[in-house]
């Protein structure tokens, strides 16, 4: 078991490989929290903490006039309300009396093996080769039943717990949640703690900034009603002097991909306090007596071994322990060229095959064929939700069109936006009602389309079943899933005007339900998400896609940010990225050596590439080939970073047992007759000897010196010159 009780000391403590979590049924029956970090024994850490008269903080008034028992004063595991705790609260309940109290204590706890499932939320699952326990602890206000249990679930050897919370009303009036986070993570003293974040905006997402924490509440959120472009719901807690290897790490990553928060607050005291969950703007749901509502899980992980270590133990997990697909380990995928930038909504079936064709000699293996192929569509204002082929421009119809591309060899993919619908559509002038649109009011257009209620059951079930018939008519190998717009005007026509607070969140519930419906009944077909790029990229999302597109930024240069940004939480092997023809002073090599840094593929059109371009290609997809499982599942180290003002920009993978790494160096700014610069490996073995194939003119060197003193990169050379180090070790 991975998670001991003690019952004399009522400690609870959850052990990974390397961590210790330890919560504490304290005095009161209130549930304290006392460590996460380095491993620890058993002991009960109740020492730590140390009570004062806390002038103006109250104390419960069970605590019989202790005036040093004060909430506001202790680290616990989830909030109380209105109990003289003024800290960021994890829950705000109005009960069926009109009062906001909630006053949780322990009740019961039951421990068992294998992870939590949640209600209609994804949630992480164990491999053959985990260990994982999970730990359900009740909490209870005595007044009104309302009751919490906190989720644990400790996957051992990832070094990751998986938290959520679920409320039953026990009571007998119906409650309104008007905030409800997943976890509540106190920290004794956080006055040393930098938080780090991905920010970003469309075309730029996922850039990277850390700030020191002063004595203010720090927000990440979208109300967006998706992840989106601007934050994403990953945020880490590091020492202000933690680095790339050394120094204490906390990762907390929320599986939602609607509008949440994360919350940050440094307190009078140095407290830290982090709570993340939905996002309480423009929510409030009734929960009736006898009814559960679950909250989205919460992915945390803990290292003294710096951002790269912490990082790793997300890619590890990501690519093990949230997508069952083959696509993720067994079945290798293919090079892809997809249509959008080569011909955006001006194809038919002869140009999609005409671009199969040339992309063939490119090594490419699958073409997918991009938004404007049903309906009547041939720009952004018609069609969304009528999902039949357009037979103007796929005049030969889907399945021969598919039958063409698999008569030259390679595979076929097709792109939906199952979630939008266009006012000039046959799904709009039969459902009117089913877009969402406050009665009375206009709906915000955004790219010229209004989002449908996928609340609605029957709207999930047209998708559903309109979806799975278009997929089951052809033979489909890959599916891009895009959203190209943010969600407003919440509203839905079958929720009394008393609920209306709770269609967000509905939304994604919806959502999750069509994906299930679609994309798990396909298990054959490879899924890649999209939100205008990546503005959906969250963990729950990948729970579904294998990859997702990154950006619709393909200016390779910008996306060296991108990558090194999504790199502090996402696998290489997840990243959607492509060669195109932006950015045309970049050699296509260079902008293969990036994309690499990515699942690799094309966005361009193939028909206008000459020969040496042609063959430029084929050698890189050769590549793509030789290093997949180099860069899909070896450990990444990032090695310069491109905000800085650096000359290079280069990153690492390195194999599990050490024994090959790619190292690949992007000239970004290398000026005449500059002083010699030198890229330093990481993770190597020191004891053993690497031969440095490819760029590395088979120059031999040991880890030790590869990790201390570096590889020299040449000078004088061509602008955004890339070299691609193959480090193999030798017998
Ligand atoms: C946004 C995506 O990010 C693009 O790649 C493309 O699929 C367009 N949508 C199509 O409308």
């Amino acid at each position: 078991m991975a998670i001991v009780f003690n019952e004399n000391k009522r400690t609870f403590s959850l052990h990974t490989a390397k961590t210790t979590y330890q919560l504490k049924i304290g005095n009161l029956n209130y549930v304290k929290h006392l460590y996460y970090g380095t491993t620890i024994e058993d002991e009960d850490l109740i020492y730590l903490i140390r009570r004062y008269d806390r002038g103006f903080s109250g104390n419960p008034y069970d605590s019989l006039k202790e005036r040093t028992f004060s909430l506001d004063a202790q680290p616990q595991e989830f909030t109380t309300q209105q109990q003289g705790d003024f800290r960021i609260n994890s829950i705000e309940v109005q009960n069926g009396d009109g009062s906001f109290s909630f006053n949780g204590r322990y009740v019961s706890h039951k421990m068992y093996s294998g992870p939590f499932t949640l209600n209609g939320l994804p949630t992480a699952y164990a491999t053959e080769d985990d260990t994982v326990d999970t730990l359900e602890l009740v909490i209870e206000d005595a007044i009104t039943k309302v009751q919490v249990t906190l989720l644990y679930s400790v996957f051992e050897e990832k070094d990751i717990i998986m938290r959520a919370a679920r409320v039953h009303n026990g009571g007998t009036e119906t409650i309104r949640l008007k905030r409800i986070m997943s976890i509540n993570m106190d920290y004794m003293n956080g006055k040393n703690l930098d938080i780090v974040s991905l920010p970003g905006r469309y075309g730029q997402e996922r850039q990277v900034e850390r700030q020191p924490l002063t004595h203010h509440v720090y927000k990440v959120r979208s109300g967006r009603g998706i992840s989106s472009h601007q934050q994403n719901p990953f945020i880490a807690l590091v020492d202000r002097s933690a680095n790339e290897l050394y120094g204490s790490c906390y990762g907390f990553a929320l599986m939602y991909s609607g509008s949440f928060i994360a919350e940050v607050e440094l307190d009078q005291y140095d407290q830290c306090r982090l709570v993340m969950g939905v996002n309480d703007r423009l929510f409030s749901y009734a929960v009736a007596p006898g009814e559960d509502f679950d909250t989205p899980a919460v992915l945390m992980t803990y290292t003294h071994k710096g951002l790269s270590r912490m990082s790793n133990n997300y890619h590890h997990f990501i690519r093990h322990n949230l997508n069952r697909s083959k696509f993720v380990r067994e079945v290798r995928r293919p090079v892809l060229i997809n249509t959008w930038e080569a011909a955006f909504f001006d194809f038919d079936d002869k140009k999609i095959v005409e671009i199969a064709k040339a992309a063939k000699n490119m090594g490419v293996e699958m073409i997918v064929m991009d938004d404007g192929w049903f309906g009547k569509r041939d720009d952004d204002n018609s069609s969304l939700g009528d999902w039949h082929v357009n037979e103007k421009k796929i005049k030969c119809g889907l399945p021969a069109l598919v039958q063409q591309i698999n008569d030259l060899g390679l595979k076929f993919g097709i792109w939906f936006e199952p979630e939008m619908v266009s006012e000039d559509s046959d799904l709009y002038r039969a459902h009117p009602d089913w877009a969402m649109e406050i009665p009375g009011r206009r709906a915000v257009r955004s790219r010229n389309q209004l989002a449908l209620d996928v609340s609605r059951r029957e709207v999930q079930d047209y998708l559903i079943e309109s979806i799975n018939k278009i997929l089951d008519s052809a033979n489909i190998y890959y599916v891009k899933w895009d959203i190209n717009r943010a969600i407003t005007d919440l509203w839905s026509n079958v929720l009394p005007s008393d609920r209306q607070g709770e269609v967000s969140h509905r939304y994604v519930l919806g959502l999750y339900r069509i994906m299930d419906g679609i994309i798990k009944t396909h298990p054959d077909i490879m899924f890649e998400g999209c939100a205008g790029g990546g503005g959906r990229f969250d963990t729950a999302m990948l729970t579904y896609f294998v990859q997702y597109w990154s950006s619709d930024n393909t200016k390779p240069l910008d996306n060296l940010k991108l990558h090194y940004g999504s790199s502090f939480i996402y696998p290489v092997s997840t990243m959607g990225a492509h060669v195109s023809a932006a950015s045309p002073m970049v050699p296509i090599e260079t902008k293969a050596a990036i994309a690499m840094c990515g699942t690799f593929g094309y966005e361009l059109d193939a028909t206008k590439l000459d020969k040496d371009q042609i063959e430029s290609c084929r050698k890189m997809s050769e590549l793509y080939h030789k290093y997949y499982d180099l860069n899909f599942y070896g450990d990444y180290y990032r090695l310069a970073n491109p905000f800085e003002q650096v000359n290079l920009v280069a990153w690492e993978c390195l194999a599990r047992d050490k024994s090959e790494a790619l190292v690949t160096v992007i000239t970004v700014n290398l000026t005449v007759n500059g002083p010699q610069e030198y890229i330093k490996c990481r993770g190597l073995d020191p004891k053993k000897k690497y031969r440095i194939e490819g760029d590395g003119n088979n120059l031999v060197a040991s880890g030790m010196a590869l990790m201390h003193a570096g590889i020299p990169i040449p000078r004088e050379i061509p602008e955004f010159t890339a070299f691609l180090y193959h480090l193999k070790a030798v017998e």
